[in-house]
């Protein structure tokens, strides 16, 4: 049993208010001691263990928790990025060009794709990470990329409704019924969830019930992508099926507000989304006056979102959507935790998983204050020690 110190903490995120002060349960001064990837002990600075990181008067939070990673492609949409810039709209409709391009990909290429994005994740402070499907959009390709995905994470999601592959073309019903069937069966021993796009240009209301209907009884726990490019139903459908998270939320009426707040479905915010695409973004503020729970993630993709980085979602969510740095914090850690249903991870007390960042700076202010710099000294995670 090795076991790590942390040492010399300036200012440490607990997220446990019977730790230290305020909602963040900060504790100044403090040492951190990690035995076998949980953490053990939490007091002031000085302890003692096998090894020590000298965290020299630095910030110390939980390893940050991405809840939306659409992580198994292939293929580069630099362009369609330009073109959006020069004018053009996003409508989702690139997902096939990367399923074309993820096709094509040898599984290798695939692993090695993977790998890599997570490692730069990691380096960026993430430490637990949900990875989609999506891509494949075919039996063996969506079980292909759930197999990949499964070889690096845990919290795995079939996403066979994520657009109508061109092959469906004017017949969408019978692709739900694929994704439903066959697709699902060969998708169930990889995943741990299941997801659909509910938008104008992907599946409707009954389409994703279906899927979400199908994948229940499947035993997955379930999820939603809904309301990102217009208002729609998929924060009510997603609350009505008990999904676990519904996500992106961009497009919220008073209903769909109080839906959430009376719901334990977490609402997940994707904030570099909506900066990549131009779209307006959520009215956060709102949503957390409300009572309902909220969590931040990266949605990492080739199209709509291609950043793995956590602190510019921070960054966004104080700037532009009005929430507090504790806020913005709480909701990569916490906030990640619960929209995976998950109460091991986005908190440093003892018992918890022993994920950590150390920031280059004193505080966790300066995730938000000091935009575009990388601030993340070490992340000590699953991946080891970056
Ligand atoms: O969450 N909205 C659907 N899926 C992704 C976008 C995928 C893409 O454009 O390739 C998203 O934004």
């Amino acid at each position: 049993m090795a076991s790590l110190v942390i040492d010399n903490i300036g200012s440490l995120v607990t997220n446990d208010e019977s730790l230290g002060r305020g909602p963040l349960g900060l504790v100044e001064d403090a040492s951190i001691v990690i035995t076998d990837d949980v953490v053990e002990w939490i007091g002031p600075a000085g302890a003692i263990a096998d090894r020590r990181i000298d965290a020299d008067g630095a910030c110390v939070l939980p390893g940050f928790v991405d809840s939306h990673t659409h992580l198994v492609f292939a293929g580069d949409r630099s362009a369609e990025f330009v073109a959006r810039m020069a004018g053009q709209s996003y409508d989702g409709g690139g997902i096939r060009t990367t399923t074309d391009a993820t096709r094509a990909a040898s599984s290798d290429d695939l692993h090695a794709l993977v790998a890599h994005r997570l490692a730069e994740a990691h380096r960026a402070g993430t430490t637990t990470v949900e990875i989609k499907s999506g891509y494949g959009l075919n039996v063996d390709d969506e079980a292909r990329s759930l197999s990949i995905a499964g070889r690096y994470t845990d919290e795995t999601t079939f996403l066979g409704a994520h657009l109508l592959p061109a092959e469906f073309d004017g017949r969408p019903d019978d692709y739900i019924d694929l994704v439903c069937g066959e697709m699902l069966r060969a998708a169930t021993p990889e995943a741990r969830w299941v997801d659909a796009f509910c938008e104008t240009g992907a599946f409707d209301a009954d389409q994703c019930r279906a899927v979400l209907d199908a994948g229940r009884e499947a035993g997955l726990g379930l999820r939603l992508h809904g309301n990102q490019l217009g208002h729609g139903p998929g924060v009510q459908l997603a609350v009505e099926c008990g999904c676990a998270s519904v996500d992106h939320c961009t497009y919220l009426t008073d209903d769909d507000i109080a839906a959430l707040a009376a719901s334990d479905t977490v609402a997940t915010f994707l904030p570099a989304t909506d900066f990549s695409t131009r779209q307006p973004y959520p009215d956060a503020r709102r949503v957390i006056d409300a009572g309902a729970t909220v969590a931040l993630a990266s949605n990492c993709n080739p199209g709509s979102s291609y950043t793995t980085s956590i602190s510019f979602c921070i960054a966004l969510a104080v700037r532009d959507m009005h929430m507090t740095i504790d806020e913005a914090v709480q909701a990569v850690t916490l906030g990640g935790a619960a929209a995976l249903r998950r109460d091991d991870v986005g908190r440093l007390t003892p018992g918890s998983a022993g994920h950590a960042v150390v920031l280059d700076a004193p505080t966790h202010h300066h995730l938000a204050y000091r935009p575009g710099v990388p601030l993340i000294r070490q992340t000590i995670g699953p991946l080891g020690e970056s």
